[in-house]
């Protein structure tokens, strides 16, 4: 029998937590703690996040402000609101959402933002802190992998474990954790260069598949009693729903899950995870600044 972990129940659980600190807070009648995202363009799946972002702000008691600006909008502009942003009292951390339209360099915009305000944890000096385990902000998505790999006791130590694709935002940081003192894991990263995938993913203890290609692991590249954590997100059609669309997850779950240990399914797995680990570092950020300036 293999367990569906529930990433929607613990990520409930947590902004359930922060919730309640947020109502300490009001009561101490300290600073509400207040995320701002930029998003540029029309990309649906990016108006999608940002709008979770902004609902999840206002369920746990967050103040939000969302900043918009069109696709064509000039690089000087976007570095002028970060600039504000960053000088802004107010706003404890924020994010930019990303992909930028190509007149934008994404790099520029993530350096220029205030590492102490990169709730996102996109910063170098954040991803230099990741790497020697100093404190900083996690990014997202990985915070909110190890966070299930702990809750559900998943034992890391000694684990062989595959990652599948090496973005800045997923692939990298979450094998850089999982090989962290604490977690132990000896990690492998494959990516679109890599020969004989198949054959390595067979060896794996557990399997974290962030590439972006629907139902990429098949059940024949799958070890008996794997774990198996699938972040894929793209939208495929799917005539019928409401939406038109429905997400399609990087690993064949059908045929998978009956082969592991544990598997996350899609939606309802690392995506709530990733939501509430942004709750987590903004709450984080305005803690800082309450401790810095009184
Ligand atoms: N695009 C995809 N994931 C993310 C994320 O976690 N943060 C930002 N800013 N952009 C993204």
């Amino acid at each position: 029998m293999y367990i569906v972990i529930n990433g929607k129940e613990i990520a409930s659980l947590i902004r359930k937590e922060i919730a309640d600190e947020v109502d300490r807070i009001k009561k101490e009648g300290k600073k509400i703690p207040h995320l701002a995202a930029i998003l540029v363009g029309n990309d649906p799946s990016s108006h999608t996040y940002v709008a979770n972002k902004v609902k999840d702000c206002e369920e746990v008691g967050f103040r939000s402000t969302l900043i918009t600006y069109d696709a064509s909008t000039a690089e000087n502009i976007l570095l002028e609101k970060v600039a504000e942003l960053n000088s802004d009292d107010d706003i404890d951390g924020f994010i930019v959402q990303i992909p930028l339209p190509d007149q934008i360099s994404e790099n520029k915009i993530i350096e220029s933002i205030n590492p102490l305000k990169d709730v996102d944890g996109f910063h170098p000096v954040n991803i230099g802190k990741m790497v020697t385990g100093l404190p900083g902000y996690l990014p997202a998505t990985p915070y909110g992998i190890v966070e299930l790999i702990k809750r559900y006791k998943i034992e890391t130590s000694g684990k062989s474990c595959v990652v599948i694709g090496r973005s800045n935002i997923v692939g990298r940081p979450v094998s850089i954790l999982l090989s962290q003192k604490g977690m132990d894991a000896t990690v492998t990263v494959v990516h679109s260069r890599t020969r004989n995938i198949s054959d390595i993913l067979k060896e794996a203890d557990i399997i974290i598949a962030a590439l972006g290609s629907p139902s990429f692991v098949k059940a024949e590249m799958v070890k008996e009693g794997a774990v198996v954590i699938d972040v894929g997100t793209t939208r495929i059609e799917a005539p019928g729903t409401r939406s038109g669309w429905r997400l399609a997850g990087d690993v064949d779950f059908v045929n998978v899950a009956p082969k592991c240990s544990f598997i996350t399914p899609v939606p309802g797995g690392v995506g709530p995870m990733t939501r509430v680990s942004l709750l987590r570092n903004t709450l984080v950020a305005a803690k800082r600044k309450q401790e810095t300036t009184g």
